[in-house]
């Protein structure tokens, strides 16, 4: 019988942003990123070796174009020669729409055809292979925090999913569909074209520093903010883009605002935003149900999940 390649992974939200690259070729960032990998939320990636190459996306046959790239890139690194591969892919959450998807799907494609190869590969060099489809890809290789620097290859585990237990996020899904610009190219057009690139960049550093430390001490309070300018500043290098960029929708501001208004009424909850509108919410545990209660009511008819940093990738074979 044919062997198959199973992997599993949680998507990779980040708190301090990857936004740019530093060389296009090789994927690397031009700035560091600091991330958590979500429980519950899943990329579930089959493979098996077939005449051609061929994706299927939540049953969806995928433009081999897309993915071609990425599976010549896997096929040469593990030695595969020039077999073709069958994907089948599941994502228990909404795809391509900014909550991360392509963090978890091609971690879990990586982690699937290392497993078809028959290679034990170790973490580092499955991060650096997932690297090569998307760079937020680097990040779910390892469960709960996990930092991918700029420039590096691979990214490295910070802290793992049992340091702060307390820490959750409400994922507010403002649009279910697919996103019109994908990150790879807002990322190339702000880098282009937008004036405030250049600082954003060199900006980054001091941020994603003091995030870590205040990680460390699980410091809302010191957190928090770090995590808000990271996400505006990112944006900033969008809007400014030519043509400019704006992933948000109304919705989106609604929650924004909304979120301001709950903090001076005392709520510990800061927000962030990727290449789409939703608007996912960092929040202690305890105050996550109120959170949602309020939230829903500001701004109401919007999809909430709720999700705790997880674990990272698993992989396996059948023979
Ligand atoms: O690697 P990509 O193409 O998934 O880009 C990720 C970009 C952001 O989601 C906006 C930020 C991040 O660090 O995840």
């Amino acid at each position: 019988m044919n062997a198959t390649g199973y992997a599993i992974a949680g998507p990779s939200l980040a708190l301090i942003k990857y936004w740019g690259k530093k060389s296009a070729s090789e994927n690397t960032p031009a700035t560091g990123s600091l991330a958590v990998t979500l429980a519950g939320l899943e990329s579930r990636t089959k493979v098996a070796f077939d005449d051609r190459d061929s994706v299927l996306v939540n049953g969806e046959e995928q433009p081999a174009s897309r993915f071609t790239p990425f599976l010549d890139s896997l096929r040469s690194e593990l030695g595969l020669g020039d077999q073709g591969i069958a994907v089948s892919s599941r994502n228990n959450f909404p795809t391509a729409a900014g909550l991360a998807s392509s963090s978890s799907g091609f971690a879990a494609l990586a982690g699937a055809v290392a497993a078809l190869a028959g290679r034990d590969e170790p973490p580092a060099r499955l991060s650096a292979l997932a690297r090569l489809g998307s760079g937020s890809a680097t990040r779910p290789v390892y469960g709960g925090f996990t930092v991918f620097d700029a420039g590096a290859r691979a990214a490295e585990p910070e802290r793992d999913e049992t340091f702060w237990p307390d820490f959750r996020v409400i994922l507010c899904v403002v649009r279910e569909a697919a996103k019109a610009t994908s990150s790879r190219a807002g990322m190339e057009s702000s880098r282009q074209t937008s004036p405030y690139y250049g600082p954003w960049v060199e900006s980054s550093p001091a941020l994603l520093a003091q995030a870590r430390e205040a990680l460390g001490d699980r410091d809302w309070n010191r957190l928090g903010p770090l995590i808000r300018q990271s996400y505006l500043r990112m944006f900033g290098t969008m809007f400014s883009a030519e043509p400019p960029l704006i992933y948000w929708q109304p919705e989106s501001l609604g929650l924004i605002q909304a979120l301001e208004a709950l903090r001076r009424e005392g709520f510990t909850a800061w927000e962030t935003m990727d290449a789409g509108p939703q608007v996912k919410v960092f929040c202690p545990a305890a105050e996550a149900e109120a959170l949602t209660a309020e939230l829903d009511r500001r701004v109401p008819g919007l999809r909430f999940l709720t999700a705790a940093p997880g674990p990272g990738l698993r992989t396996w074979r059948v023979e």
